[in-house]
């Protein structure tokens, strides 16, 4: 089975990739929100201290321990850290197997939003609508959830059927320069707005007197998230890297993607709040009001052009969040193929279609079905999509994350990583020690920070 793993068709192939799967919901709909909630500038510059010092060491770890087993998490996790491993990538596939049963239904909704803005700029925007009122009717109306989420999943699980080179690299190929290409038109317009000013001061400018223990912790466990670390994903994707690819070069391109586009869409949204006099006091309610309540009303008021930049910004928003949600079906799927011999095309429509029970009960617990969206596991968590999304954020990355760590800096040798890092043609700027201080150190203990601050000072990253 091991002679015949696909491999990425050259670095860009699998850049591209692993950048698409960071890119996601993530970056559009969380990191602008907590942004807004810890006032910007101080908490970014933390953010980014974070995705420097933990996230791009971590990054490299997955991609080494991926690329050096040839295999998908749990058989990767087994075979460069130890057998007693396994259980931590099967804590991976858990938490793919989760986080895509409820990704799914925001993707969803995206779709919504696209096909609504459409018609809206086709024709009119109705008179008196309430954009709010939309909100909860979209979300309450069970039907409609289902069929949104059922259309997102096909589409995710079409491309893993269809494999790494024929589905995964052709549509991220074909998908990233496009949404490179939409973000930057956006930008372009967003910078032309009158309150772009204030949302680049908003955003860089810092001011440590607002920052709060709890923002720097936040801070630490989004950028999990958002490099799409602590449950395999890149471990996986780096199984089909090719021994003559730099893992330092390409981490480092895939970090630095992800946060610029993350800055960006921050950069958009805030120049379209801050253009519309008074809204700043209505946004920032909740996570998704800014997404979906905020920008839709915003695009047809003050904003120059709006009429197509909401289309086209909800069509941003899908790809992102599609390119995300088949790596995470890839971590799923590529287990039963890798561990279980399942074929591909059966392992896809299986773990798809599994997937898709969960997918169905976080759907529901938007109103649509009042005991699915009322119940409490975590404490002011309400409904199974708020449990879920807690659960994962603030437990499942995490603790993930922290043995990736420490399996990587204190369980595989030093001669197995940095064979790994230092083949290739490796960058003048890499000192392997550095890294190596890093992942067993610094990210450890900044993580366990994550871990004690999520258990003893009920911080929440979700
Ligand atoms: N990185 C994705 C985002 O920012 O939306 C989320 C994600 C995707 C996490 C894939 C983990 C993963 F395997």
């Amino acid at each position: 089975m091991q002679e015949q793993r696909a491999h990425w068709g050259s670095s860009v192939a699998f850049i591209l990739a692993a950048t698409g799967s960071a890119i996601g919901l993530g970056n559009l709909w969380k990191f602008p929100f907590i942004t807004w909630d810890n006032q910007g500038g101080a908490f970014v510059l933390v953010y980014l201290a974070c995705i420097a010092g933990v996230g791009l060491p971590i990054m490299m770890a997955e991609i080494l321990i991926g690329r050096r087993s040839q295999r998908s998490v749990v058989g990767a996790l087994k075979e460069a850290v130890g057998p007693g491993w396994g259980i931590v990538g099967a804590w991976g596939v858990l938490c793919g197997f989760i986080l895509l049963s409820y990704y799914t239904v925001i993707a969803g909704w995206s779709l919504f939003y696209f096909v609504q803005t459409l018609g809206w700029s086709l024709s009119a925007v109705p008179p008196g609508l309430q954009t709010g009122d939309l909100f909860g009717q979209q979300v309450s109306n069970g039907r409609l959830q289902l069929g949104l989420s059922l259309v997102f999943s096909v589409a995710t699980v079409a491309v893993v059927y269809l494999g790494i080179h024929r589905g995964i690299e052709r549509l991220t190929r074909t998908v990233l320069p496009i949404l490179f290409g939409i973000l930057l038109l956006l930008l372009f317009s967003a910078l032309r707005m009158e309150g772009s000013a204030e949302a680049v001061a908003f955003i860089f400018r810092p001011n440590f007197a607002e920052l709060e223990p709890g923002g720097l912790l936040e801070a630490l466990g989004h950028s999990f998230f958002t490099l799409s670390l602590g449950m395999g994903a890149m471990i996986t994707y780096g199984s089909y890297v090719d021994r003559s690819q730099s893992i330092v070069k390409m981490s480092a391109v895939i970090v630095l993607l992800d946060t610029v586009i993350a800055l960006i869409a921050t950069v958009i949204m805030f120049s379209v709040i801050f253009s519309v006099a008074g809204m700043e006091d209505q946004v920032g309610a909740s996570t998704v009001g800014m997404l979906f309540i905020s920008l839709p009303e915003l695009f047809y008021s003050e904003v120059p052009f709006g009429n197509w930049l909401g289309p086209l910004f909800y069509v941003l928003v899908a790809l992102a969040a599609l390119t995300s949600t088949i790596s995470l079906l890839e971590v799923v799927a590529s287990y039963l193929i890798d561990q279980h011999g399942v074929a591909r095309h059966k392992s896809t429509l299986i773990c798809g279609a599994t997937v898709f029970v969960f997918t169905i009960l976080a759907a529901l617990s938007f109103g649509a079905v009042p005991n699915l969206s009322s119940f409490e596991l975590f404490e002011g968590k309400q409904g199974w999509f708020a449990n879920a999304d807690h659960f994962v954020s603030n437990w499942m990355l995490p603790t993930g994350g922290l043995a990736i760590t420490i399996g990587a800096g204190w369980f595989m040798s030093r001669e197995a990583t940095s064979s790994e890092l230092l083949d290739g043609n490796e960058p003048g700027w890499f000192h392997y020690g550095v890294w190596r201080f890093f992942i067993r150190f610094i990210a450890p203990a900044a993580v366990g920070a994550v871990i004690v601050a999520v258990l003893f000072f009920g911080v929440d990253f979700s």
